[in-house]
């Protein structure tokens, strides 16, 4: 019973056990009683006895992978701010976590995560984009503008910072990067726009601090003085 027991519950694993005590009696397996009900276990390890009591498990597969653990990383390429960045992201991740968690690019915000706030915008090949509901996947081969790029270099900063900073739009700051690519995106299309174009602009932007309107006022300075520059340029 003891050996029925073992090769009954270990399966194919203690086939070999078995066969080692057999070898151990060294007795005639044709006259020795006892080795003959020590061989009738061997015959409950036939191919298909063995596996017997694992049929009713059977219909949950327990010990097979759950279908998640085969999913594989992508191999992407981001090119952000005139740099190109390969690397293997989570099909779920999205822009925004990768940008501020992989490649440390944390001017990008994150705040309502839904598509709300627009805190997190960037600009996807001349599309304002909000990159909490963009996935990084989707990604691939892209170019990027976030507000690290926004300034030409790390001296100066953007026409539009400067206003920002002039105009007093930027109090906690939170909202200020998103608000900046917004801006950015509509004088990039619109060179001369109205008040109304200009919040028309940033409603998907929010701002709890400054009421707007020190931010339109901000974006309308800048587009003053780029239409200046630009006549000084000609
Ligand atoms: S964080 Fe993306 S819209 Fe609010
Ligand atoms: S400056 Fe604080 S949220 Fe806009």
């Amino acid at each position: 019973m003891r050996s029925c027991y073992l090769s009954w519950k270990s399966g194919s694993g203690l086939v070999s056990g078995s066969k080692k005590l057999r070898s151990d009696t060294e007795s005639d397996p044709d006259t020795d009683p006892e080795r003959n009900e020590l061989n009738e276990p061997t015959k409950s390890n036939e191919p298909n006895k063995p596996n017997k009591p694992n049929e009713p498990n059977e219909p949950n597969k327990p010990n097979k992978p759950i279908s998640g653990a085969s999913i594989m990383k992508h191999e992407i390429t981001l090119n952000i701010n005139g740099d190109s960045y390969s690397l293997a992201v989570d099909p779920w991740r999205t822009l925004n976590e990768v940008l501020r968690e992989d490649l440390n690019l944390t001017g990008t915000k994150l705040g309502c995560g839904s598509g709300d706030c627009g805190a997190c915008t960037v600009i996807v090949d001349d599309r304002s984009v909000s990159s909490c509901l963009t996935l990084a996947v989707e990604m691939d081969q892209k170019e990027i503008l976030t507000i690290e790029g926004l300034a030409p270099s790390g001296e100066e900063l953007h026409p539009i910072q400067e206003s920002f900073v002039e105009k007093g739009a930027i109090q906690c700051g939170f909202c200020t990067p998103g608000m900046e690519l917004s801006a950015y995106h509509l004088l990039s299309h619109n060179r001369n726009p109205s008040d109304g174009e200009i919040r028309e602009s940033l409603s998907g932007n929010l701002c709890r601090c400054t009421g707007y309107n020190k931010i339109v006022e901000a974006i309308a300075d800048t587009a003053n003085k780029m239409k200046s520059k630009r006549k000084k340029d000609k």
